[in-house]
């Protein structure tokens, strides 16, 4: 986001920028899917990516729900704005019924297979979500204030519990 300010009588621009602080990925059920690999990859400065892979222990799925909460670090992390349990399936025959559904699909979908009607049979894999596209999305499409985040994301496939993705990103701004 580029927001500019009149300080007294000079223009001060101020850029966001957001970095990839952790990720945490946690099987619960592996009767259901377990996590194969996630992490965060530095290529260099600029260059951050995570990716995940899921594999599928039984198929098809038929029933997803996303609990999407999000928490803001300030003495240990509370729930800030958004904590919301989305039916996936319905969520991909229509995104665009539920928009705060949308803003996180948004984020997370473009890097995955999954962005297709249920029911799935093949195993997750999220490809190279990019920090610079995080960036974007999360400073020009809504602007949050400077802190560090968590999105916390439980996935429940075919009505069980299966799996936590904690994906952490410090937000700051800067003046230039
Ligand atoms: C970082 O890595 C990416 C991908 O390899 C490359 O396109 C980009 O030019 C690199 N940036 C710097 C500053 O080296
Ligand atoms: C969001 O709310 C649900 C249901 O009240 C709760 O189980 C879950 O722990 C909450 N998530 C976070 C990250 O606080
Ligand atoms: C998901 O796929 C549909 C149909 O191909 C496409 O219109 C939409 O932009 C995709 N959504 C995302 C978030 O990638």
């Amino acid at each position: 986001m580029k927001l500019f300010l009149l300080v007294g009588h000079i223009g001060l621009t101020i850029s966001s920028l957001t970095e990839f602080t952790n990720i945490q990925c946690k099987t619960l059920d592996k009767s259901v899917a377990e996590f194969e690999y996630c992490y965060i990859k530095a290529v260099n400065r600029t260059y951050k990516y995570i990716s995940l892979k899921v594999k599928m222990n039984q198929l098809p799925i038929t029933t997803t729900k996303v609990n999407i909460a999000l928490l803001k670090r300030y003495n240990g992390y509370k729930p800030f704005l958004y904590n919301y349990t989305v039916d996936g399936c319905r969520y991909l025959e229509n995104p665009d019924q539920n928009p705060i559904a949308k803003y996180f699909g948004d984020l997370y979908l473009p890097f995955t297979n999954i962005n297709h009607s249920c029911p799935f049979n093949h195993d997750i894999i999220l490809e190279k979500l990019n920090i610079q596209f995080l960036n974007n999305h999360l400073t020009k499409v809504l602007p949050f204030p400077e802190g560090d985040y968590c999105l916390s994301m439980i996935w429940s496939l075919n009505n069980a519990r299966v799996l936590i993705i904690k994906t952490y990103v410090a937000l700051s701004k800067i003046a230039n």
